[in-house]
């Protein structure tokens, strides 16, 4: 069965991905493989939990015989109207409760000492995996979906290993020792009272039936909901500048409301269940009191026989209600342990290979030898390119939107791998090579500059975390970024908000590219990385360039002319094939798509 998350009125939102990408709501209830598997998370703490373990064992007990004290009290301290005996009795009772008291509590400490490690272990397991997963896998998940996974799935998986199975072990032994208790005080009753135990099985299979398919859906919506938020929220800017406030609102009310209702509906089946096994305990309660209490008339039994058993009739459906509670975490746990553990077994597409090497330090030359590229399915976005940068050389890419500049950019940076063809540097197919000892030696200015919340200093210290404070302003120099920079009231301290609002664009370009020199990578891309700021600071920046560039291999995306007139080599990009190459001056003189780009876009460059 698949389960489409909410249906959409508008058409946009991530339910609408999700549902492509199959969030599926169906799946065993214990699954021993993910249970097994999760196990392992607990085996650094195998000594804390089985201290935990001890003390429920303990605790267990003692539940179980705070009833029988009461019982030789009734029956032989107050019958034989010893008092001695009775305040020993009553001693003896309140250290059971005690007792039971630390025990609980003892255990209780230990489980979230353990679940809380083996939460933050999954978590930044998890992360770390993220972080290798290629943007391939990035590109096609919701960044709110994925939170979801780290976020709630992780907690209910702890719930289960941490608390759950404890309990889980702890119910049952004092259901069995409530049920052998009974049995041997008196046969007769026991099985009288037992009589509800059909209708308890009865009504716990019923609810643990349903219960399943509607905490399964509570989990899916919870998803949805997480991932509509991060969206709505990073698209703020977007939805208030198209005052679409009301639409993303009903937008995000429906999923809410999704939630709300599939939560609702889980947790009612427990407002059913819940007091009707109360009502059944009851009934236990009162078959006890009339047969028992015949009983006790008749002299066949002694009071406090009756009265451990009430008390007994009580301990028998606490683990009863909290078994079938577990069951509904366990639900939620195999869902969740499912797809966390889905998640760590998505095998990165681009990983090293085993015998991969390190790349030796880069002297500059880079081929694309035939490569052919589509993102996913068979959408070629890429036809047999072909390309070779010398060292040292700076070649520009140009070319209409979603020619295939960047996909080249991204080839070259090993983001994906091609689909035919390949892609060399220095001679080595970079899929021989580590990706780490590629990318340490290749700097990035990507088109979308990304800056991280903390100080301009630590943003461009990014790659090169250790740089001392001379060669970073020297590297803002480079970038021509200083300027701005200090005119800041902090400077280099200036605080970037989340995404670097507090700055434009343009500036926040120019700190890239100012990350990127202090990193002094031997190969450089730059993907548009001045589109955003104004020409005489490109006029600038190209004058810095050229110093930053010389004696590097740059590949060079640009729109503008004056980037590109100094380029090596100039490679017009159409329908993810190079149409033309050469130098400024031959490719204006051919008349071709160079010199159609140039009179549409250069020229506003020219006559400033
Ligand atoms: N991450 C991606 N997943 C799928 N298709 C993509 C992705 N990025 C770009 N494309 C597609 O590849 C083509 C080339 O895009 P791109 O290389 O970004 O163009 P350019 O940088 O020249 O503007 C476009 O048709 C675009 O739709
Ligand atoms: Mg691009």
């Amino acid at each position: 069965m698949s389960f489409s998350i909410g249906a959409s009125g508008t058409g946009i939102g991530p339910r609408r991905v999700m549902e492509g990408f199959g969030e599926r709501v169906d799946g065993k209830a214990f699954d021993w493989r993910v249970v097994t598997r999760l196990l392992a998370y607990l085996r650094p703490h195998w000594q804390r939990m089985a201290a935990a373990f001890l003390l429920m064992l303990i605790a267990s007990a003692l539940t179980l015989v705070a009833p029988y004290l009461i019982k030789v009290a009734i029956d032989q301290s107050i019958a034989e109207g010893d008092t001695a005996g009775l305040a020993r009795i009553a001693l003896g009772l309140a250290a059971v409760f005690i007792g039971a008291y630390l025990t609980t509590a003892g255990q209780q400490y230990l489980l979230s000492w353990v679940g809380q490690r083996v939460l933050a272990t999954l978590r930044t397991r998890l992360f770390r995996h993220l972080q290798a997963l290629p943007l391939g896998y990035h590109d096609t998940h919701i960044v709110g979906v994925t939170i979801s996974r780290v976020i709630n799935d992780v907690a209910v998986i702890n719930e289960l290993l941490s608390e759950g199975l404890i309990t889980l072990v702890g119910d049952v032994l004092v259901l069995a020792g409530v049920i052998s208790v009974m049995l041997s005080m008196s046969l007769r009753l026991a099985l009288l009272t037992f009589c509800v135990f059909p209708v308890v099985l009865l009504a716990t299979y019923l609810f643990a039936r349903r219960a399943q398919v509607a905490f399964r859906h509570t989990r899916a919506r919870i998803a949805a909901v997480v991932g509509d938020l991060a969206e709505d929220i990073s698209g703020m800017r977007v939805i208030q500048a198209f005052a679409q406030e009301d639409v993303t609102h009903e937008r995000f009310d429906e999923v809410n409301q999704a939630n709300r209702d599939a939560y609702i509906k889980a947790m009612s089946l427990s407002f059913v269940f819940l007091p009707s096994i109360e009502f059944l305990g009851m009934l236990a309660t009162g078959i006890v009191l009339w047969f028992g209490g015949l009983a006790v008339a008749r002299g066949e039994l002694t009071l406090g026989v009756m009265v451990a058993f009430l008390a007994y009739v009580s301990r028998f459906f606490q683990p009863i209600q909290e078994l079938s509670q577990l069951y509904t975490t366990m639900q939620a746990a195999m869902a969740g342990g499912e797809r966390v553990l889905d998640l760590l077994d998505t095998r990165p597409e681009i990983a090293d290979r085993p015998a991969a090497v390190e790349m030796p330090t880069i002297a500059g030359l880079v081929e694309l030898r035939h490569v052919s590229f589509s993102y996913r399915g068979d959408t070629r976005v890429l036809h047999d390119v072909n390309l070779v940068i010398e060292p040292g050389q700076t070649v520009a890419l140009v070319g209409p939107t979603g020619a295939g500049k960047t996909s080249i950019a991204n080839l070259v940076a090993r983001f994906y791998d091609v689909t035919e063809g390949a892609v060399l540097i220095d001679g080595l197919d970079v899929r021989q090579v580590t990706q780490h000892s590629l990318r340490r030696q290749m700097g990035l200015v990507p088109q979308e500059p990304f800056l991280f919340s903390g100080a301009i200093a630590d943003n461009i210290r990014f790659g090169r975390p250790r740089a001392a404070a001379r060669a970073m302003e020297e590297a803002a120099r480079l970038a021509n970024a200083h300027a701005f920079i200090t005119a800041l009231p902090d400077g280099y301290a200036t605080e970037i908000l989340e995404g670097g609002v507090n700055l434009s664009v343009g500036q926040r370009q120019l700190i890239c590219i100012a990350r990127a020199v202090l990193a002094d990578p031997r190969i450089l891309i730059l993907d548009e990385a001045t589109s955003s700021v104004d020409t005489v600071t490109e006029v600038l920046i190209q004058d810095a360039l050229q110093r930053l560039l010389a004696g590097r291999t740059a590949m060079v995306i640009a729109h503008r002319l004056s980037t590109v007139r100094h380029a090596d080599l100039i490679c017009v990009v159409d329908g993810g094939r190079i149409v033309e190459r050469g130098r400024h001056e031959e490719l204006l003189a051919r008349g071709g798509l160079y010199h159609a780009l140039y009179e549409r876009q250069f020229v506003d460059l020219v006559t400033t």
